[in-house]
C-alpha cells in the first residue's frame, strides 16, 4: 500500500492521532504493509523547521519501529534533479493505464489561497502537465519547493483533504458549493477531478458549510 502525506501544520494533528493509535494493539497500524511518500516538500534540509519530512518524523515516524517502515523522503537535492529522482522512485509504484503511479491514499491540505500540495494559483499548468513532479517557487515567500502534479494526485484511489482554520472557511464554501470564483483555486480542480474525495475539516474551517456536514 502506498500513501502520501502533505506538509504544513494541520498534518501534525493527524500524525499525533495516528501515534496515539499505536499505544493500543487493537488500533495499531501494520506499517510494514505501507510505503510512506510525500506530496510535496520545501527545498530545505530535513532538520530545517520548514521540512515536511521533519514534521512527519517528529510527530509519527520517530515513534514507530524503524524496521517496519518503508519511507520515501523527498531529498534536498537541487529541485529539478530531485523531481527527476523522485519521479523515477515513484515509477516503482503500480501505474495507471495513463502511466501515473496509483497511490492508495493521498492526504492533502489547502492554503487560504486555495492551493493544495504546492500547486499554487499562479501555477494552474501543474494541474494538466504530464510530469509527475515539478519544481515551484512559493508565490509569497519565494521558497523553492517540489510537488506532486495534479494528474499524479488524481491518479490515487482515494484523496482526503485535511483542513483546519477559519481562514480557509470562505474558500471551502466556494469550492463545495461550486461557486464561479472557485475555478481559480487549485484545490477546486483536484476536488472536481476525483470521484472519491473526502473532507476532514475542523469546526473553524467548516464554519460556512456546517449545514452540509455529517458528524
Ligand atoms: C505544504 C503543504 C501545503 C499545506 C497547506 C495548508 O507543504 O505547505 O503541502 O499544501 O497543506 O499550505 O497548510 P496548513 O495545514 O499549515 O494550513
Amino acid at each position: 500500500m502506498h500513501i502520501a502525506f502533505s506538509g504544513g501544520t494541520t498534518p501534525a494533528l493527524f500524525f499525533d492521532s495516528l501515534a496515539r493509535q499505536e499505544e493500543d494493539p487493537a488500533t495499531r497500524t501494520d506499517w510494514n504493509r505501507i510505503h510512506i511518500w510525500w506530496v510535496d516538500e520545501r527545498c530545505v534540509p530535513h532538520d530545517h523547521p520548514d521540512s515536511n519530512y521533519r514534521l512527519t518524523h517528529n510527530h509519527l515516524l520517530c515513534l514507530l519501529n524503524p524496521g517496519h517502515l518503508h519511507v520515501h523522503p523527498i531529498l534536498n537535492n537541487p529541485p529539478d534533479e530531485e523531481c527527476k529522482r523522485y519521479t523515477d522512485e515513484m515509477r516503482t509504484i503500480t501505474a495507471t493505464p495513463e502511466g501515473f503511479p496509483e497511490f492508495d491514499h493521498i492526504f492533502l491540505g489547502m492554503g487560504e489561497d486555495g492551493h493544495t500540495a504546492s500547486i499554487f494559483p499562479d501555477r494552474m499548468d501543474l494541474l494538466s502537465t504530464d510530469a509527475l513532479f515539478a519544481a515551484v517557487t512559493h508565490p509569497v515567500t519565494g521558497q523553492s519547493r517540489v510537488t506532486m502534479t495534479g494528474k499524479t494526485i488524481l491518479s490515487a484511489k482515494r484523496v482526503s483533504f485535511l483542513i483546519t482554520g477559519a481562514s480557509k472557511a470562505s474558500v471551502i464554501k466556494k469550492i463545495l458549493l461550486h461557486e464561479e470564483e472557485a475555478v481559480k483555486y487549485p484545490a477546486f480542480h483536484i476536488a472536481a477531478g476525483h470521484t472519491d474525495i473526502d473532507w476532514y475539516l475542523d469546526e473553524s474551517a467548516a464554519l460556512l458549510i456546517k449545514h452540509l456536514c455529517h458528524g
